[in-house]
């Protein structure tokens, strides 16, 4: 995407500050260097390529140019949430790349938490990042990534699971800016509501596997069971060995 398509696409939001980068290194240290400098209202900060995009987990997210979106938004929401809600913000990307998704008469799901799938491949990851002093945050970043033209595919042989880009599913070439100002419309409706019910239930509803057995691998323990649906506060609700518990974070593998 040019910079004059970028500018028209976010023309009319209510960001306090956009900025433009045809190649930058990730779109979330742009933004969390702004909330560091003192940023505190909703800005945006969009790549056309980055050379250092970072996924969950140390992974690596890459975006070549002109084939995907990559963008950051330093969200004032998160400050106002109540400490045991800020896992909330994890399915707002997701939600609105859904919702953006769905104008398109595609079918999206949320494999918990935040990664968005079409036919059951990854189209789109969402990274949420903190700056925490002590106990008290300071500042969140939420960076999406979403796989518009086929180049942007990365190699299969180099994720752990497979992955498909928009274009592919819609069986068409689309408009990223006019994608990427959908996003950003559901986003902006959605980031001071995320404590209503319709939130997580909006979340739940498009949560991918629900009612199947999976594994979730947490960075400490690996938990298998049915999953139930979401909890209030965006935890993965599952049945576990005839109980049920809601898990913090954590990645889930289809178990066959
Ligand atoms: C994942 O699925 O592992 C999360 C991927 C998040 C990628 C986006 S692209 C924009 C922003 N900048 C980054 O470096 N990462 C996020």
């Amino acid at each position: 995407m040019l910079e004059a398509e970028f500018k028209h696409a976010v023309s009319g939001l209510p960001f306090a500050k956009t900025a433009y980068f045809s190649s930058a290194g990730s779109t979330n240290d742009i933004v969390a260097g702004w909330a560091s400098e003192g940023a505190k209202e909703i800005c945006l900060a969009y790549a056309d390529e980055q050379t250092k995009g970072r996924g969950r987990s140390g992974r690596s997210w890459l975006t070549p140019p002109g084939s995907a979106l990559a963008f950051s938004i330093l969200l004032n929401t998160a400050l106002r949430l109540e400490p045991n809600l800020i896992g909330l913000v994890s399915g707002l990307g997701a939600l609105a790349v859904c919702e953006a998704l769905e104008l398109y008469q595609l079918t999206p799901e949320i494999k918990w938490p935040n990664d968005v799938l079409l036919a059951g491949k990854k189209t789109c990851g969402v990274l949420a990042e903190a700056q925490w002093s002590g106990m008290q945050l300071k500042a969140l970043v939420l960076g999406i990534g979403i796989n518009v033209a086929p180049q942007s595919v990365p190699p299969q042989n180099l994720l752990n699971f497979p992955a498909t880009c928009t274009e592919e599913a819609l069986g068409e070439k689309m408009d990223s800016a006019e994608l990427l100002r959908r996003v950003l419309e559901s986003l902006v409706a959605w980031k001071d509501r995320l404590n209503e019910p319709s939130f997580v239930e909006s979340w739940e509803k498009r949560l991918a596997y629900k009612g199947e057995f999976v594994r979730v691998e947490g960075s400490q323990n690996v938990t298998e069971g049915k999953i139930l649906g979401l909890a209030g506060d965006g935890r993965l609700r599952l049945l576990t060995n005839g109980e049920e518990r809601a898990l913090n974070i954590g990645e889930i593998q289809i178990r066959r």
